[in-house]
């Protein structure tokens, strides 16, 4: 009986408090727009949108002008080769070579490139030293696995002509049906088709072709340079762009392909009431104020898109660094006489096209989520583990100016008893800008304020970003120079824009030496000033340049290898990224810790190395909620580590609203409070009671918590599934609970949050998709479908550590509490993954995995872990941390009598006993039970017969 219900619940922590402020009002900003493209101010969207128009008014008059040349087809060892001819004319047709391959891990993956500039047998234009070819190396970047080729697909012999279908995936459930002219793919999985290629005739590629001179029949002028905003685009191979129309029949909610500030099921983009005029657009920026529900860009992208329909989740990840723009618009079934089998449904046309580059495509068949985020994440790598501080809370501003004020924040949050973990520094603690240096008037004791920190296993993260000062005596600049390592313009010398320290040069991190280089500025003789607790925030690698085209660099810029800044904007933050990473690896030799990373750029890919931030996010009640959807469309496009700024970066927020932002916050993945420097301080211990004492407990929940969040980081790190999940990721066969958004589960704790997102609210609404019990968090009110911001569902076990610490850190021996919901069966189970949270010996057995498993009145402990060589050594180490306590929320009536249970732990010869008190509650509370200092190893495999 899946029944759907909402449940409203009134808000009493808050409640008394939030109802009498008068509310102070930030005065709304909006971006510039005049800064940014429109897709008609951009030559390559404004064509290929035009040509889709063109292709739907012809109707079936017109066929698309590719087709597959049977007598090219080759199929072997799970690859199809072939080529595809576009008709340009009577006598031209233009070459273009296409792969397709399927994968062991059942993902197909179809590439198609252009002969004649994979053979360099084209002109550049404008004396550039651009590469000929199509830009081919985004998967250098993007990639680390999962290309095996399938053994067991095969052609499949019961074919008609005109078509070429191969068999693949587990079980060959799958199926790909290449239609030769004009080309298309179905990929169908038990005999239903779920994603279709140029089905409705969108391919085009821009073949190479010679400039003419005089009049054109097609309008040419942004064909060999492009102008806007007073910036002019020289484009040295002409016209390249190439796009494609996928179609998900049956499907009508699509997500993904982040960033963008906007709702988690992506709206139409052609008009119409409550859709979108514009494409979602990827092309990676540094957007000033940016405005919310818009498919405007921001500062990251992943071109990854999962379609989902009643069990059944699907998606496609379009491999291209170059700037992409994305249209969706949705049918009825009935309006679309090829969507056999899917009558009455709603059908989700996607239609992708990027300015240069290859059609480069990933389809993923699922059927479910969790399918989805595996196969993704072979291919493009899973969640680092990260350092156990840095899933712990991070206080940030723009800035902490001197290194007495650093030490005296840290102070006043033991003062407050408020934990914290991580203290950062925007820009102002360098010298004059310069990246490696410290200002000597301000901060001349970074290494005293790094102990200081240290002292209670506090870490210091400082802002480090790819533009270097152009400043004559200034080392680090003239070393990049001196060794040739500077991005460079189209003229082949360094590039020179302006970023924070005015004039500046960029590292190229394409160039294996520049790779080299930035590493050896991170030894501790190099970057002076630094212990081994000081981390790494990497900015404005989009990368933002205040006086270039749209804030950032031009794109005929030349990488290393001469590919044009076109082809790779997108995948140029991660570059930094990777190359910072390799940096902090190792910066001593023989003392290697996990990196941490925040990064605000990036790509498919960033998640194997860094955490993320929504940007510069705005003080409004609007802002703290498209928060959620931004998190959450993060972690189901791969890059679940993620956060927005706390309190909102531009301006001052009102009291409440700094309270609801941290009880929101606690919820991100990345858990970061920051400011802009002209807003007032608002340090936590600086707001009054009881705002303050709120904020405390919202973040001792956090730290209480912990231990449910490193064991979901490990799960993403091992799986890809996100850490925080969207409903119907939990819930994939509940149709009304695709769309929200505005509530998630923190891993598969069975905890289900609705965070109040305005203001002066009293009361909340949860979304309920299943018939289990669900319990208050606090007090273990029942809730069959009402009310509360934080929910337990019955049937898991929560691992806590509740004893409050000044930081992370000083957790680290503590013993754990477990709660224990007993679902409608009386039955429960959890994980739990413990390791040092700061080496890789884990990766070597030094690690605590274990099943709790609750049923027939029996809680047991079973090991989930392997072992390998560093496995006893780490358990020694372990041994002394126990389960203080568990807590058994709604134990059969029978219990009431239970005055002990009968604790069996390995190694120990005879059963112990332990005290068990019962608790009845009245007014909807559940009983339950506490079971206290069982005094059960948390490395131990034991039972406990109640
Ligand atoms: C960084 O990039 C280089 C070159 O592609 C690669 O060998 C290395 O493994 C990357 N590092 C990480 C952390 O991904």
């Amino acid at each position: 009986m899946a029944k759907s219900r909402l449940a409203s619940i009134r808000w009493t922590l808050l409640l008394s408090l939030v109802i009498l402020l008068g509310c102070l009002v930030v005065p709304g900003l909006t971006v510039k727009h005049e800064n940014f493209k429109k897709c008609s101010q951009s030559g390559f969207c404004k064509r290929n949108r035009a040509f889709a128009d063109d292709v739907s008014a012809k109707g079936s008059s017109w066929s698309s002008p590719y087709e597959l040349d049977p007598s090219s087809i080759e199929f072997k060892d799970g690859k199809l080769q072939g080529t595809i001819l576009k008709t340009v004319s009577a006598n031209e047709k233009v070459r273009l070579p296409l792969v397709v391959s399927f994968l062991e891990s059942g993902v197909a993956r179809v590439v198609i490139d252009e002969e004649k500039r994979l053979k360099g047998d084209i002109e550049i234009r404008h004396n550039s030293r651009a590469r000929k070819e199509r830009y081919n190396e985004a998967e250098k970047w993007a990639l680390v696995g999962g290309l095996e080729l399938s053994k067991s697909a095969s052609l499949n012999p019961d074919t008609e002509t005109g078509f070429t279908k191969v068999l693949y995936g587990p079980d060959k459930k799958f199926q790909a049906v290449i239609h030769h002219a004009p080309f298309n793919v179905e990929f169908q999985m038990d005999g239903h088709t779920h994603v279709q290629f140029n089905n409705k005739g969108y391919m085009n590629m821009e073949h190479w072709r010679p400039k003419v001179d005089g009049d054109t029949e097609e309008d040419q002028s942004t064909w060999w340079e492009e102008t806007f905003g007073g910036n002019t685009d020289s484009k040295p191979r002409g016209p390249e762009s190439v796009g494609l129309d996928i179609t998900f029949p049956g499907y009508a909610h699509v997500f993904g392909i982040p960033e963008h500030a906007d709702a988690l099921s992506l709206r139409e983009t052609r008009g119409g009431s409550g859709n979108h005029e514009e494409p979602y657009r990827m092309h990676n920026s540094d957007v000033f104020e940016y405005e919310l529900n818009s498919p405007m860009t921001l500062y990251g992208s992943i071109p990854f898109m999962q379609a989902h329909r009643k069990d059944s989740t699907v998606g496609v990840f379009w491999l291209n660094a170059a700037e992409t723009w994305v249209d969706i618009v949705k049918s009825t079934a009935s309006a679309n006489p090829l969507s056999l089998g899917v009558g009455g449904k709603t059908t989700t046309q996607s239609h992708w096209f990027s300015e240069s580059g290859q059609i480069d495509v990933f389809v993923f068949l699922g059927p479910t989520p969790q399918d989805i985020s595996k196969t993704y994440g072979e291919l493009t790598g899973y969640t680092q583990l990260p350092q156990h501080f840095a899933i712990a809370y991070h206080q940030c501003r723009w800035n902490y100016v001197t290194d007495e004020d650093v030490k005296e924040v840290d102070v006043k949050f033991d003062r407050y008893q408020i934990p914290y973990d991580v203290i950062w520094l925007d820009i102002e603690y360098l010298d004059d800008r310069q990246y490696f240096t410290w200002d000597p008037l301000t901060f001349p004791n970074p290494k005293g304020m790094e102990e200081q920190l240290d002292a209670s296993d506090r870490k210091l993260v400082v802002i480090i970003d790819p533009h270097i000062k152009d400043k004559d005596g200034y080392w680090v600049v003239k070393e990049m120079l001196n060794k040739d390592l500077a991005t460079k313009n189209k003229d082949g010398e360094v590039y020179e824009g302006w970023c924070w320290p005015g004039a500046s040069h960029w590292v190229d991190c394409f160039n294996p030496e520049a790779i080299k280089w930035w590493t050896s500025l991170f030894k501790y003789d190099r970057f002076k000033g630094t212990l081994p607790n000081v981390f790494i925030w990497n900015d404005m690698n989009e990368p933002s340049v205040f006086n270039g085209p749209e804030t950032t660099m031009p794109k005929d810029n030349l990488h290393y290898g001469n590919w044009e800044h076109r082809d790779i904007h997108n995948v140029h933050g991660i570059t930094l990224v990777n190359a910072t990473y390799d940096a902090l690896l190792e910066r001593k030799k023989g003392e290697i810790r996990r990196p941490f990373i925040l990064t605000r750029s990036y790509y498919a890919g960033a998640q194997r190395m860094s955490a993320m931030w929504t940007g510069d996010n705005q003080a409004t009640w609007e802002h703290l909620a498209i928060s959620l959807p931004m998190v959450l469309n993060n972690g189901i496009s791969g890059f679940p580590f993620a956060g927005a700024d706390v309190g909102g970066f531009f301006h001052n927020p009102s009291k409440e609203l700094l309270t609801r932002w941290y009880q929101a916050g606690i919820w991100y993945p990345f858990f970061r409070a920051h400011a802009h420097i002209d807003t007032r301080r608002r340090e936590p211990y600086l707001i009054s009671d009881p705002y303050r004492a709120i904020i405390s407990q919202a973040i001792r929940l956090r730290y209480q918590l912990l231990p449910a969040w490193y064991t979901a980081f490990h799960e993403a790190s091992v799986n890809g599934t996100p850490i925080v999940r969207p409903q119907y990721y939990v819930h994939p066969s509940d149709e009304q609970g695709f769309a929200i958004d505005d509530q998630l589960y923190l891993g598969a704790t069975g905890l289900l949050t609705k965070p109040v997102v305005s203001e002066g609210a009293t009361t909340a609404d949860v979304y309920i998709a299943d018939g289990e019990k669900y319990y208050d968090y606090f007090d273990y009110t029942i809730y069959q479908a009402q009310k509360v911001p934080l929910l337990m569902q019955g049937g898991h076990i929560i691992p806590r550590k509740d004893r409050p610490r000044r930081s992370s850190g000083l957790m680290k021996w503590d013993p754990f509490t477990l709660v224990i919901t007993l679902d409608k069966n009386g039955e429960a189970e959890g994980t739990l993954y413990v390791d040092d949270g700061e080496t890789f010996d884990y990766q070597r057995g030094a690690y605590i995995h274990r099943r709790f498993h609750f049923q027939a009145s029996t809680l047991s402990s079973e090991d989930l872990g392997t072992k390998g060589p560093k496995t006893a050594e780490y358990l020694k180490t372990m041994a002394g941390v126990r389960v203080e306590k568990m807590i058994v929320i709604d134990p059969p009536k029978e219990w009431q009598e239970k005055k002990s249970a009968t604790v069996i732990e390995e190694g120990t010869r005879t059963a112990s006993t332990v005290s068990v008190e019962y608790f009845s509650q009245t007014g909807g509370k559940a009983p339950y039970v506490v079971v206290k200092n069982p005094n059960v190893g948390i490395g131990k495999t034991w039972k406990i017969e109640f």
